[in-house]
């Protein structure tokens, strides 16, 4: 496929870098035409570079080729990024005073707009105006991510991730409806891995979560646009480009980042194996054999229920329930009181979380494999859903069914 990937001149344009590899790597050829403002940021060297092909933001290069002309025409889909709000303006307007606003003018396949810049200006009513009118004319303008912005400020406005621009892109190529990014505009926190509970200086008690499963939730939370933050207890695998790593070692610290993690968040996965238990002392020394040969007593105290407590939380703040959603994951086995369901059941109930995610264990292991089965219970009662796969699938999948949740209880703005 031809595409052209028009770069604007916002500080997100060094971002765009890892959108042009994504393109490259899956076989497509890239021409970038990069604005005279975005070459501030991001030299035409590294484009060319990147892409393999010539660079030029000028309608006097290569003349006798038509550029303007040829490109928009030979274009199987035109992604411009970061769209800032002047690019927005020029290209509502049908302005062509350089290269790359020619060539939106003569794109004859899909035009995807990632647009990226300060929340007010995202917000202004000249800004809105200008992205319904290219709406309204076809292009496809995708909502910003949420987050940290260039300066102290933080809200609308941030450069998606470039694996989030390029699913999108990919989707509005085949057609679909649904290219825009199911999570854009939403926080979603992610716990995930072990955690540990020191005994003294070198040992702790810990568990065999690898947080494959929460690093794999936060990639497909990413990829449908969110603002990912991860909690990150101990885990065998790294964080996943493109999300905020807050790193806990134990199941207090997790609470604590929780909690706060869980102000500003629309959504809240407690994917982490949170140790129910710590040792009720921790020994400033490494703890000796003694010369009596007694054995020492390890005794151990109740850790607070983390997933309960974000329910409560959430629960006593003015908004009420409805304003977050809160998933609560589940290790289960059935025994002589019920079956792994009724189990879950059981506990979806007792946690009050809106979404438990249920995995039988004793048929297949969870902890550490790359594949896996699980069950989605609904507190609002509705069918239990299965999936199974890769982690990777089912986190899709579960993801799917919160980005399903959320757009039902509080659409978009
Ligand atoms: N969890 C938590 N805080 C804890 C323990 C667990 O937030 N101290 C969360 C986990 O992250 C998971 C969910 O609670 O999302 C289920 O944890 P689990 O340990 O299976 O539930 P328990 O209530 O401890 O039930 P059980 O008696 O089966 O261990």
């Amino acid at each position: 496929m031809r595409i052209v990937l028009g770069v604007g001149g916002g500080i997100a344009a060094y971002k765009v870098a890892s959108l042009l590899r994504l393109f490259t790597e899956a076989g497509h050829n890239v021409t970038v035409i990069p604005t005279e403002a975005s070459t501030r940021f991001v030299g035409t060297a590294t484009w060319e570079a990147l892409s393999g092909n010539p660079v030029s933001n000028s309608v006097f290069d290569d003349v006798h080729q038509v550029n303007h002309v040829r490109l928009g025409h030979e274009a199987d889909l035109v992604v411009v990024a970061p769209a800032t709000a002047d690019l927005l303006a020029k290209a509502a307007t049908g302005q062509a005073g350089d290269l790359l606003t020619n060539t939106l003018l003569m794109a004859h396949g899909p035009v995807l707009f990632a647009p990226a810049m300060h929340t007010e200006m995202w917000q202004h009513a000249a800004t809105r105006a200008n992205v319904e009118t290219l709406r309204g004319r076809g292009a496809a303008v995708l909502e910003p991510a949420t987050g940290r912005l260039t300066g102290a400020d933080s809200g609308p406005g941030r450069l998606p991730e470039p694996e989030a621009i390029f699913a999108a892109a990919m989707a509005l190529v085949e057609g679909r409806q649904d290219f825009q990014l199911p999570l854009a505009g939403r926080t979603i926190t992610i716990s995930a891995g072990g955690t540990r509970e020191p005994l003294d200086p070198v040992r702790f008690l810990g568990n065999r979560s690898s947080g494959k499963q929460g690093v794999a939730l936060a990639v497909a939370a990413r990829n449908a646009g969110a603002n990912v933050r991860l909690l990150a207890a101990h885990m065998e695998v790294p964080p996943p480009a493109g999300v905020e790593v807050v790193q806990v070692e134990t199941a207090l610290q997790l609470r604590e980042a929780a909690l706060a993690a869980a102000a500003d968040s629309d959504v809240v996965i407690m994917s982490a194996a949170v140790a129910d238990f710590r040792p009720a002392e921790v020994s400033d020394t490494k703890i000796k054999k003694r010369d009596d040969r007694t054995d020492p007593v390890i005794t151990l105290v109740r850790n607070p229920d983390i997933l309960l407590e974000l329910v409560e939380l959430r629960n006593s703040t003015v908004r009420g329930e409805g304003h977050q959603l809160i998933v609560g994951f589940a290790a289960e086995t059935g025994d002589s009181d019920g079956d792994v369901l009724a189990h879950a059941e059981a506990k979806l109930q007792r946690k009050g979380c809106d979404l438990l995610v249920v995995n039988h264990v004793g048929t297949d292991k969870v902890f550490g494999q790359d594949t896996t089965s699980v069950v989605i219970l609904a507190r609002s009662g509705s069918e239990p859903q299965e999936a199974s796969g890769t982690k990777t699938e089912v986190s899709a999948a579960i993801i799917s069914r919160i980005a399903f949740e959320l757009n039902a209880v509080s659409p978009r703005a």
